[in-house]
């Protein structure tokens, strides 16, 4: 069966639910291209709010045969030349223009695919087709060059109302009947995500014309946090590593993330001091060595987390304990993401004016608030700033706030 969210993929930028300034400012992008120096566009924004859509509908109204490229072909400059060099350099007399996507450019990430980037950069010198890149999360500073060099197109997280509209599509054409308040439920529950809600829409009709607000449960979320007690419970109540080794390999969260549940939980199912001490810390140490995967790019690594994080915490007890535990999720993985994307900003703009100072990034970080005083109270000063070290709208926008 073919998936509702190809099904009901927009089609013409008139399809597009909101997004109204992200498309106004690709068109311009397409058609001033050529006169204009940013030879690509960079769309990010948060899972299934419609970048990759907006490429193929623009595409398709601008008449322009699209070329997609993945970010696995960057993997080595050599591929990137046979595959894609050839056909953006020239245009044929005859043949329709071309747009270009380079869709998850996120993908690029690791040292293996330093040149990658590189030759990512380089297609973009060399095109002579405007460029669409997407991205969840342009902030990295990796990716620093690759923005100054890119026309930034911020995509807004969907909200209920719009998502409902885009399920309300589905609803109408698979001729469904879904109570209004029901949908709107599951509009709430897809995190902002449209491709999340569709795809719940279509696993919970399928083989029959109708859903209820009972059917709603059991979705998604629920699943993935079934799966994760299931883990812990393989963790905390296993005394054999053999067995506790395996926990998490059924489940769909990184990690760093399961890290943040055993933690949370851990006080709950271990009561001898001494259990505590050993457990928390093997947690520590699969703590270090995921940030030195971060910091260097060890994937090996993986192993050791995985190992501390099941085998490691189950020896960690003298015996299994016979009570139940309701195991709960943290709240501190969401707020922690926030703190990061908002950390993720501030560090890229603090990497930027270091470089520049002669100063770490971590002493830039520390003086970043002087900064966004500067930026509130004296616009003089901080125009010369803005030109003096180049800072793109978006850096200038952070300042401001
Ligand atoms: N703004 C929107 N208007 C209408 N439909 C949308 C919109 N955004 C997403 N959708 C629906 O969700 C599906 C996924 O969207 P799309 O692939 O464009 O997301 P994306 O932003 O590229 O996400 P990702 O970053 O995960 O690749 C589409 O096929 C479409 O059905
Ligand atoms: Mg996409």
């Amino acid at each position: 069966m073919e998936p509702f969210t190809r099904r009901y993929a927009p089609q013409k930028l008139s399809d597009i639910i909101g997004q109204d300034k992200a498309v106004r400012a690709l068109r311009q992008f397409i058609v001033n291209y050529g006169s204009q120096k940013k030879k690509a566009a960079l769309l990010y924004g948060p899972s299934g709010c419609g970048k990759t859509s907006i490429a193929y509908a623009l595409a398709r109204e601008s008449g322009l045969e699209i070329l997609e490229v993945n970010a696995s072909d960057f993997r080595n400059k050599e591929q990137v030349q046979k595959n894609i060099g050839a056909a953006v350099g020239q245009q044929s007399l005859f043949s329709k223009g071309k747009l270009i996507l380079v869709d998850e450019v996120d993908g690029l990430s690791g040292t293996k695919d330093r040149g990658g980037l590189q030759a990512l950069l380089k297609l973009m010198q060399n095109s002579t087709f405007p460029i669409l890149l997407t991205l969840t999360n342009p902030w990295d500073p990796k990716f620093a060059s690759l923005r100054t060099k890119s026309l930034m197109v911020a995509f807004d997280e969907l909200g209920p109302e719009q998502i409902f509209l885009i399920l309300s599509r589905a609803v109408k054409g698979e001729k469904l009947e879904v109570g209004e308040s029901v949908l709107k439920q599951l509009a709430r529950q897809c995190g902002g995500d449209a491709r999340a809600a569709i795809t719940d829409l279509q696993t919970l009709v399928s083989g029959k014309k109708t859903i209820d607000a009972h059917d709603l449960e059991g979705l998604g979320m629920r699943e993935k946090q079934q799966n994760m007690i299931q883990a812990l419970l393989k963790i905390f109540k296993a005394t054999d590593p053999k067995i506790a080794i395996t926990a998490l390999d059924d489940v769909e969260e990184d990690l760093d993330k399961s890290l943040l549940w055993i933690d949370e939980n851990l006080p709950s199912e271990y009561e001898k001091p001494e259990e505590l001490v050993r457990a928390y810390d093997k947690l520590s140490r699969a703590d270090m060595f995921s940030r030195r995967i971060r910091r260097w790019q060890h994937w090996r690594f993986m192993i050791y987390i995985n190992a501390l994080l099941t085998a490691g915490v189950a020896v960690s007890k003298d015996a299994k304990y016979k009570k139940v535990v309701m195991y709960k999720p943290t709240g501190r993985i969401l707020k922690m993401w926030w703190a990061k994307q908002k950390n993720m900003k501030k560090k890229a703009i603090a990497f930027k004016l270091a470089g520049k100072l002669h100063t770490s990034q971590r002493e830039m970080v520390k003086n970043m608030p002087y900064l966004q005083v500067i930026y509130k109270k004296d616009k003089d000063m901080a125009n010369s700033i803005t030109r003096e070290f180049q800072l793109e709208k978006e850096e200038v926008q952070w300042l401001r706030k």
